[in-house]
C-alpha cells in the first residue's frame, strides 16, 4: 500500500492498526472504560478543568460538525460564517439546511479570514448570536486566525463554534471564551482510523440544548446525556475505531502532545515546500498563512502536464497525493500528516523529480 500524503484517511502506525484486531462488545466494562478514557483525554487537550465534555459521534467528521451546529445553535437569531474554502462553505450549508438563518462572509481562498471584517459584520448584524468558522481550511491548507476571531466575538458578545477537523491535535487550541464547541475527527492529526467524529462542548452551553437538535441521530445533547449516564453510546458504537483512537491518543501523548506533533508536521511541510520549489513547483499560499497540514501546489504550466498521469506515476512509486480543490486554477495537494516523517518527504521529493523527468516536464528551474 502507498504512503498516504493526503488529508485523511492517513497512514497509521502499526500499534494503532493492531488495536483494530480486538472485538469489543458495546457494553463490555473494558470498552466502557476505554470510551471514558478517550473522552477525558480529548477534553484535556483543550481544557484542564471539567468545564468541557467530549461527545463522540459515529460517522465521519462532517457528522460531528452537523451535530455540533444543529444542537448548539438556537432556532432564533442567526449565525455568521466567515469562509475561505469548501469546508467553511459546508458549515453554512449545514446551518441553512437545518432551517436556521445564516450570513456568509466570503474571503479570498488564499487569504485568512480577516477579524476586522468579522467585527464589522457583527456590528452591522445585531441578530447574530454565533460565529461558526474553520480553523485549518483543508481546501488550501491555510490556517485561519482563530484566537483573533475569538477576541472579536467576545467583544461583540457572540459565541463561537469551531470546525477544527484538520487542526485538532497539531495546532494550538484551548477552550477559551467565547468558544462553545469544537468539532474534529479520529482520522486526522490524532492519527486514528476513520469512522468517528467528536465534539468538545462547553458544558454550560450544551446543558441548555435538550430537545433542540434538528435530528434524532445527531442530537449531541442526548448522545452526551446517555454517555454520562451509563458510559454507552445510544446506537451501535464503532468499537474497533474507538480502540484504535485510544491507542493513537497514547502515541500522541508519547510523542509529546500537540506541540511535538505540530512540530513534526511543520518540519515535513518545510522540507516539502523547499524541495518542491527546487523542482520548480510553487506552493499556492504565502508562507505566512501556510499551515502544517497540507500544501497546495500550483500545477506546472507545461503542455505535458497531466494530474492523472502524475498521480498514477507517483502511486507506482509508493505515494498517494491528493487533487486540488480550487476552481480558479489547477493545483494538486500534498498532505504531511499521519505517520509521515522527514525521511519520507525526502523520498517523495526524489520520486517527484523522477516522475517529472519521465513526463518530459523537468527541469523547470527553481520556483
Ligand atoms: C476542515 C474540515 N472540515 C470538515 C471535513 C469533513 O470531514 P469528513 O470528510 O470526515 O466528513 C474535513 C475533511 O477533510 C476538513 O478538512
Amino acid at each position: 500500500v502507498p504512503l498516504l500524503l493526503t488529508p485523511g484517511p492517513l497512514t497509521t502506525s502499526e500499534s494503532t492498526r493492531r488495536a483494530l484486531r480486538s472485538d469489543h462488545g458495546s457494553r463490555d466494562p473494558a470498552f466502557l472504560e476505554l470510551v471514558g478514557r478517550v473522552r477525558t483525554a480529548l477534553t484535556r487537550l483543550i481544557d484542564p478543568t471539567d468545564a468541557w465534555t467530549c461527545v463522540p459521534m459515529q460517522g465521519s467528521g462532517t457528522f460531528a460538525v452537523e451535530a455540533m451546529l444543529t444542537t448548539l445553535l438556537p432556532h432564533v437569531g442567526a449565525v455568521l460564517v466567515p469562509t475561505n474554502g469548501a469546508y467553511g462553505d459546508r458549515l453554512a450549508a449545514i446551518v441553512r439546511r437545518s432551517g436556521r438563518a445564516v450570513h456568509v462572509s466570503r474571503f479570498d481562498e488564499v487569504r485568512p479570514v480577516d477579524p476586522d471584517v468579522v467585527d464589522a459584520e457583527l456590528a452591522s448584524r445585531p441578530g447574530v448570536t454565533h460565529v461558526a468558522m474553520v480553523y485549518s481550511e483543508t481546501t488550501t491548507g491555510l490556517v485561519n486566525p482563530l484566537a483573533e476571531v475569538a477576541a472579536v466575538a467576545a467583544r461583540r458578545g457572540v459565541r463561537l463554534l469551531v470546525d477544527a477537523m484538520s487542526a485538532f491535535g497539531a495546532l494550538p487550541l484551548d477552550g477559551r471564551e467565547p468558544i462553545d464547541g469544537v468539532a474534529a475527527s479520529s482520522n486526522k492529526c490524532l492519527e486514528g482510523v476513520p469512522g468517528l467524529g467528536f465534539v468538545l462542548a462547553r458544558r454550560s452551553a450544551l446543558e441548555g440544548c435538550a430537545g433542540r437538535a434538528s435530528t434524532v441521530s445527531l442530537d449531541l445533547h442526548e448522545q452526551s446525556r446517555r454517555l454520562d449516564q451509563d458510559g454507552q453510546f445510544r446506537f451501535t458504537p464503532p468499537t474497533h475505531v474507538m480502540a484504535a483512537l485510544d491507542a493513537a491518543i497514547a502515541q500522541h501523548a508519547a510523542e509529546g502532545g500537540v506541540a511535538a506533533r505540530g512540530a513534526r508536521y511543520a518540519r515535513n511541510r518545510d522540507v516539502l515546500v523547499d524541495g518542491l520549489r527546487d523542482l520548480g513547483l510553487a506552493p499556492l499560499l504565502d508562507a505566512s498563512v501556510q499551515g502544517p497540514i497540507i500544501v497546495t501546489v500550483r500545477a506546472p504550466s507545461h503542455p505535458a502536464w497531466s494530474f492523472s498521469a502524475f498521480y498514477d506515476a507517483l502511486l507506482d512509486r509508493g505515494f498517494a497525493i491528493y487533487p486540488g480543490k480550487l476552481t480558479v486554477e489547477e493545483t494538486f495537494r500534498v498532505g504531511v500528516i499521519g505517520q509521515v516523517f522527514e525521511a519520507d518527504v525526502r523520498r517523495f521529493l526524489v520520486a517527484v523529480r523522477d516522475v517529472l523527468n519521465v513526463m518530459g516536464i523537468a527541469p523547470l528551474g527553481p520556483a
